[in-house]
């Protein structure tokens, strides 16, 4: 079984040219996040990974099997319902089974709303449904967790965590928060100037279970990103 493999030398659009070089192979199950600011490239990134973006220079190898996007906003068909959006993908099986997975991550009472009568963070669970339902070998995560209440960040934590045990697969996150990145996946590149490349590339200490627990989690994010923030004979900075 092959992971991913990603060696891109460039991505331009008109003069403006937003990917330099960035590399970086994933073994089978692997799950890594791509950390970066507002406009850096990830969702650029995000697409010439997923294959729909094909005007880059370089080659992406991608694992056998199907390939799940969960995008920035949902992308619901609002004229279907929930539990329709989910069984109108080729391979994600039936009505039936739509809603019983709907109802494992608590819309079984809303499978058969349309999406415009239920909340984002309802829509996006229904979108990561979705994108399950197809049991993908390579997953891609669009900023899952960004403009949700902190009460559905949790709930939509816990969700991906469970997406990412049930396929088994091979997962890249795009996030600007290096918290939740640290939650939830194995290893984290950072990418940073322009054009963008590769300014970090770290495994995480925290294995499956230590990354649950937000104390551990506060402890490497501090370790990674703040180890200039102790002031000598002061208290932490601000
Ligand atoms: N189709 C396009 N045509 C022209 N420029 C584009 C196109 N797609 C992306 N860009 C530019 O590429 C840069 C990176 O955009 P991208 O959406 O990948 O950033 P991002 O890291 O995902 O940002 P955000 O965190 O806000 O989602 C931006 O400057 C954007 O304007
Ligand atoms: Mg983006």
């Amino acid at each position: 079984m092959s992971g991913l493999r990603v060696a891109i030398r460039g991505r331009s659009f008109g003069d403006k040219s937003v990917l330099g070089e960035i590399g970086f192979d994933l073994e089978p199950g692997e799950r890594l996040a791509l950390l970066g600011p507002s406009g850096i490239g990830k969702s650029t990134l995000l697409g010439i990974i997923a294959g729909t973006d094909t005007g880059f220079e370089g080659t992406v190898t991608r694992p056998d099997g199907r390939i799940a996007v969960v995008f920035q906003t949902p992308r619901l068909l609002p004229w279907r319902t929930l539990a329709e959006n989910i069984a109108v993908v080729p391979g994600a099986g039936d009505l039936d089974r739509a809603r019983s997975l709907l109802a494992e991550v608590g819309l079984g009472e809303a499978c058969d709303m349309h999406p415009e009568r239920v909340s984002l963070g309802m829509q996006r669970r229904a979108a990561l449904v979705r994108a399950l339902a197809v049991d993908p070998a390579l997953l891609l995560l669009d900023e899952p967790l960004v403009s949700l209440d902190p009460q559905s960040v949790g709930a939509m934590r816990d969700l991906l965590t469970f997406a990412m045990d049930r396929t088994g697969a091979t997962v890249v996150m795009a996030t600007h928060d290096r918290r939740e990145a640290l939650a939830l996946t194995d290893r984290i590149v950072e990418l940073g100037g322009t054009p963008a490349r590769l300014v970090s590339d770290r495994k995480s200490p925290l294995g499956r279970d230590a990354r649950r627990d937000p104390r551990q989690v506060d402890d490497v994010y501090r370790e990674w990103f703040e180890p200039d923030s102790f002031e000598p004979g002061g208290g932490a900075a601000a």
